[in-house]
């Protein structure tokens, strides 16, 4: 079969899931009650950087996983009939516009729950039935990713290309390993990884690079398999890392180092530089915000 004929029998990445029932523990106590996925970057909650970027790269459902007390994460893509009312009364067309990007349709958000935060590899496994058979994209929400090609769309250029699995990587400091899930893999191409195994949170030590994985994956529906297993991993979570390492044996796993800049939000310091490399990038606010960064130093 030519490549060309490949990737016509590919299925696209039409779905999106979104875990978004953790406790947020590392942003006490903003997270007592509000989510940290509504959490603020410039103008807008980290749950909606991360749909917009979704969109971009042409997803068209989005399922959360989240909790019963995170309503308000669902609330906020629909509709807010009085407050359009009153924007449209006073004529403040400008704010209604942009409440209304906001607003996704009924039946594009997919909600399911998972009951208790046993970690992400279980939060994804809790979004098997709304998944089915075909591959999904996944997005963690601290992640954001400043580039005006979303992440998730040049990793969809690469799963055109290749298929299988498709994972974000970024090269980071080697003191940083232990936080981060790391890949053992080798350049295939430009920017572009084969990769043989992956590990959650090694010690700069035993840690097989400096690749590590970053809140964007493209994953085929059998680690579903893995992830059913329940089993416990690094800080006693059910980790998708260790299903994924599992799943490698039987499938290509490419990671991509991807054009842009990542800010690795759920914790103050990520989130404070992305609010002001944001506020930067807003042509509005740029020139006020350097000149007042001046009394800092
Ligand atoms: P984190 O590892 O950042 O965990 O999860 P957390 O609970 O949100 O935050 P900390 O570590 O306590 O500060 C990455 C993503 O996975 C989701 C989180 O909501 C976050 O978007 N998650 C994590 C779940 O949905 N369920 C879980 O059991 C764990």
């Amino acid at each position: 079969m030519t490549s060309a004929a490949a990737k016509s029998i590919r299925p696209s990445i039409r779905k999106a899931v979104f875990p978004v029932a953790g406790m947020g523990t590392r942003f006490l106590p903003a997270t007592k009650v509000m989510p940290k996925e509504m959490l603020t970057v410039h103008d807008r909650p980290l749950i909606q950087h991360a749909i917009e970027e979704a969109i971009k790269a042409g997803i068209e459902e989005f399922i959360f996983v989240t909790n019963t007390d995170k309503k308000i994460l669902e609330d906020h893509f629909k509709p807010q009939d009085k407050l359009e009312k009153i924007l449209s009364e006073r004529g403040k067309n400008d704010a209604l516009n942009i409440i209304r990007q906001s607003n996704l349709k009924k039946d594009q958000i997919k909600i399911t729950y998972q009951d208790e935060p046993l970690g992400l590899g279980h939060a994804i496994w809790c979004a098997k039935e709304l998944v089915g058979n075909d591959p999904f994209a996944v997005f963690l929400t601290d992640d954001i990713i400043l580039n005006d090609h979303g992440c998730m769309a040049q990793m969809i250029d690469v799963y055109n290309q290749k298929g299988g699995n498709v994972i974000a990587l970024e090269n980071i400091p080697k003191a940083d390993t232990g936080k981060y899930g790391i890949a053992d893999a080798h350049q295939s191409e430009n920017n572009i990884f084969v990769i043989q195994n992956l590990v959650e949170k090694p010690n700069p030590e035993e840690a097989p690079s400096t690749l590590s994985i970053v809140g964007r994956y493209i994953l085929q529906p059998e680690i579903m398999t893995y992830l059913a297993a329940h089993e416990k991993g690094a800080g006693g979570e059910i980790q998708l890392t260790d299903s994924m390492a599992k799943l490698i044996k039987d499938q290509t796993f490419h990671g991509l180092e991807f054009q842009g800049q990542r800010f690795d939000c759920g914790g103050a310091l990520g989130f404070i530089e992305a609010n002001i490399a944001y506020g930067l990038s807003d042509p509005a606010i740029k020139d006020m915000l350097l000149q007042n960064l001046k009394k800092y130093k």
